[in-house]
């Protein structure tokens, strides 16, 4: 089996390590694709890089349909694969194959007051959201994340803006811990994705469950009918109208997909005079995204038809990090007095 970071390249043994992951919500969409996925991609270059998929996370607010988790694990894995994800560089990990997490969770549960958990943005947003009694787990998600982060010792974590709040979490935990019981982990560090963050269909957050989301998956002809749907500048209601491109949805995916900068600035200056419409700007873009996304629905698409490929490579992955996870929980339990 080959051990992380001890490959040919003898510079890999000082690379930092990183840790993040997403929930397997579902499968990926464009948002993903530039605002986290093309980074974690090009990371994999200078950092050891673990991947989670945080499968536990996602009882948290969805436990009532069990049924969902299993392909979902398998739509995150094709879309991070096809995305760059490499798996003979980086360790894609099962969350709930690897049970010191949950185990130095309830650990580091005795160092978080409840008060401080209830201030969390990301949970005051969920309880707001969901309108129900918060479970006991929705409230100590980010004491699970932090374990996430903290059992492999990982040194950085790269983000979304949304998630800052629990990797503060994170190195509270990791400063309250070493204060107790003498230096045992670094307080890791955000790395921030500098693209900004794409809005859906309709402008709002993009997000699979408001169904305003393109999916890596779509097929040409989804996308296409997607993209001719999408909210533009409501005050226009002739194309000879001089229309609006800050805050255009249309424009901001352009910024964000098509190689060609000179024809995009064209297109804006053509739509700001009002001598291009919606509809030629749609067609373009549409054509843009199907271009610019063909490679990698191929490989996706080979990727998804070999589920049992797919689970080997978390198998893999996360036999390869499991003995830093047990390593970490028999420091922690010993130096707690257990
Ligand atoms: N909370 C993260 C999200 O919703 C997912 C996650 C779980 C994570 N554990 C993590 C991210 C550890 C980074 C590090 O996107």
């Amino acid at each position: 089996m080959r051990e992380i970071g001890q490959d040919n390249q003898p510079q890999n043994q000082i690379k930092r390590r990183i840790l993040t992951g997403h929930r397997p919500t579902g499968p990926r969409h464009i948002g993903h694709l530039k605002g986290t996925l093309e980074t974690w991609a090009k990371l994999q270059d200078s950092y050891q890089c673990f991947f989670l998929i945080a499968d536990e996370h996602v009882l948290t607010t969805d436990y009532e349909h069990p049924g969902r988790i299993q392909g979902n694990i398998l739509e995150v894995l094709a879309d991070w694969l096809a995305a760059g994800i490499d798996p003979d560089r980086s360790a894609l990990v099962l969350q709930s194959a690897v049970p010191e997490h949950a185990q130095l969770s309830l650990l580091f549960s005795m160092l978080v007051t409840v008060a401080r958990l209830s201030r969390v943005p990301t949970y005051k947003e969920q309880v707001k959201e969901l309108q129900l009694q918060p479970s006991l787990g929705l409230l100590t998600y980010p004491v699970l994340q932090a374990s996430d982060i903290l059992i492999y010792k990982a040194e950085a974590v790269p983000v979304g803006e949304d998630q800052l709040p629990h990797l503060e979490m994170t190195r509270e935990i990791a400063h309250r811990f070493n204060q107790i019981y003498g230096q045992t982990f670094s307080e890791p560090e955000a790395i921030l994705s500098s693209t900004p963050r794409l809005p859906g269909l309709d402008n709002r957050t993009m997000h699979t469950s408001y169904g305003n989301a393109i999916l890596l998956r779509d097929t040409p002809e989804e996308t296409t009918r997607k993209v001719m749907s999408m909210y533009t500048d409501p005050t226009r209601i002739h194309s000879t109208d001089p229309g609006h491109v800050q805050g255009n949805p249309v424009f901001d995916y352009l910024d964000a997909f098509h190689p060609d900068h000179a024809e995009v600035a064209g297109l804006k200056t053509r739509y700001e005079a009002g001598t291009v419409g919606d509809v030629e700007v749609k067609r373009r873009l549409a054509n843009v995204l199907n271009e610019t996304l063909a490679p990698l629905r191929q490989r996706r698409a080979k990727l998804i038809a070999r589920p049992e490929y797919l689970k080997e490579v978390l198998h893999s992955g996360t036999e390869q990090v499991r003995p830093i996870a047990q390593a970490t929980l028999a420091e922690v339990y010993a130096k707690m007095g257990l």
